[in-house]
């Protein structure tokens, strides 16, 4: 903590700007400048924030959906317009390769602009007759859909707009209040995203606030009974200590994953292969891997593994390393520097146990080259954590039957890829994978904002996608209309 006289990032409260007393900075992890200075909110003013959501969720709840629509349109119109400013922001703070930040920015417009669309068409309701018994006669029911209560929506530093993104705009959507923290790594982008919402009118001062607090205070917001939702992005133990520690709220969690590829015998010709070997090569180390659906694993038919390996070796050597601000970069730092320690002690451990290293294995700073390893032992960290850097892992089957019980062999299971011409194989994929996705014909990163997407296992439970997250946090409250003459 800082207590700087230059002026720091003022937070978001109750929709407008504060600071508080303390303030810290946001560094860069490939040149360690300084970025930023963010203000942090007193114990008191996180007290008015979450009293102010808890005032304003009726007046939410009743806010038409012209006005919530109009809102979330804005805010796409305006990400849009300062789209180039906000991915620069985003590299800085995060590491990650403008290329990735401009589609980053790109995704978070489209979950605004659907976020929009949902608005308008939430909540119609439906109508069911009651006299199908006798006691039911004159009688009709609505059930329509209500917020179950302010948000707390808590949000990890790999897509530090675009993950924000995915928990403020169901909430406004819905009309639900949000408090929404941002990783401590990366608050910025969340908070030019509060700049963008302050523009907006007609949104009820309370339902929405972002409060840059650091983890150690996370506990007492989780726990405060005001907020009666939670919506955690980030690691499986965090997560699941959030949990266990508030058993009776709704709890969505997005949790982390070790995503295979599938690349089963009939994905053979040379363009197969090629296009396999070219999605691998790039999901295993776009951002530096630091997404939950990057590839991990690549699991191939031992009829096509030889080839298939030459290409993803080939392709992973030709990932551009380097100054993430640079145009032509593919692979930057990673988050920190302890980060890319982390994955070097793992590919360390995996090395001592047998593994082979066919190209990376190497660190600089908070950068780690891409890296390919063979032969991993199944008691190698890496056979069974996440990864969360640019490290894949190869493994060779013998048919569908084996590739698919390896992919069901984690503890985790958010999306996979499967690599087949086979309609029948794909529907087989669908039915057997143990994942919240199965994406046929590409790499398990393959994510369209207004899927549903979540996992099951140790990946989490509930649904993000724009839709999916506006169900989950509402309910169906019926309505009973008697003495009808229907
Ligand atoms: C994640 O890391 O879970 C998000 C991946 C994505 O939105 O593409």
């Amino acid at each position: 903590m800082t207590t700087s006289a230059a002026a720091p990032t003022a937070f978001w409260l109750a929709g407008s700007p504060a600071t508080g007393a303390d303030s810290f900075d946001v560094t860069s992890s490939w040149d360690g400048a300084t970025v930023g200075r963010v203000s942090v909110p007193t114990e008191e003013q996180v007290e008015s924030a979450v009293a102010a959501a808890a005032g304003a969720q009726h007046a939410f709840a009743a806010t038409p959906a012209h006005v919530r629509a109009a809102a979330l349109d804005h805010v796409a119109r305006r990400l849009a317009e300062r789209a180039e400013e906000i991915a620069r922001l985003i590299t800085a703070e995060n590491g990650k390769p403008v290329k990735w930040s401009r589609g980053e920015v790109g995704r978070a417009v489209s979950v605004f602009r659907w976020a929009a669309e949902e608005a308008r068409r939430f909540n119609s309701g439906e109508a069911q007759r009651l006299d199908t018994d006798p006691g039911g006669v004159g009688r009709l029911a609505l059930t329509r859909r209500f917020p179950r209560g302010p948000v707390l929506g808590i949000a990890p530093f790999n897509f530090p707009l675009n993950l924000v993104a995915h928990k403020v705009a169901p909430a406004i959507a819905a009309g639900a209040p949000i408090i929404l923290k941002p990783a401590p790594a990366t608050p910025l982008s969340a908070l030019v995203l509060g700049e963008i919402l302050a523009e907006t009118s007609g949104l009820p001062a309370g339902s929405w606030s972002v409060l840059p607090v650091p983890n150690d205070r996370m506990p007492a917001l989780v726990q405060d009974p005001r907020l009666p939702v939670i919506s955690f992005t980030g690691s499986d133990t965090v997560g699941h200590q959030i949990a266990d520690s508030v058993p009776r709220k709704h709890v969505t969690l997005e949790l982390g994953g070790n995503a295979a590829a599938v690349v089963l015998a009939d994905w053979s010709s040379e363009q197969d292969l090629e296009w396999a070997a070219a999605r691998i090569a790039t999901f295993a180390n776009y951002q530096g891997g630091q997404s939950c659906i990057s590839v991990q694993r690549v699991i191939a038919d031992a009829s096509v593994y030889d080839a298939l390996v030459e290409k993803v070796v080939e392709k992973v050597r030709g990932q551009v390393t380097g100054d993430p601000a640079d145009d032509a970069t593919d692979v930057g730092p990673l988050v920190s520097e302890a980060a890319a320690e982390r994955v070097g002690q793992w590919v360390e451990d995996a090395v001592a146990k047998g593994a082979k290293v066919l190209t990376g294995g190497v660190r600089e700073g908070a950068s780690y080259a891409p890296t390919v390893l063979a032969e991993l032992p199944a008691d190698a960290i890496l056979a069974s954590a996440e990864a969360f850097g640019p490290v894949l892992s190869l493994h060779r089957v013998n048919g569908a039957d084996e590739a698919f019980a390896a992919v069901n062999d984690s503890r985790f299971g958010l999306q996979a890829g499967v690599f087949t011409h086979d309609l029948q194989l794909a529907f087989r994929a669908h039915r057997e994978l143990e994942v919240g996705g199965v994406i046929i014909g590409d790499a398990p990163s393959y994510r369209a904002d207004q899927m549903p997407y979540g996992g099951v296992k140790d990946s989490g439970s509930g649904r993000e996608g724009v839709r999916y997250a506006m169900d989950d946090y509402t309910y169906e409250r019926v309505l009973v209309l008697t003495g009808l003459d229907l």
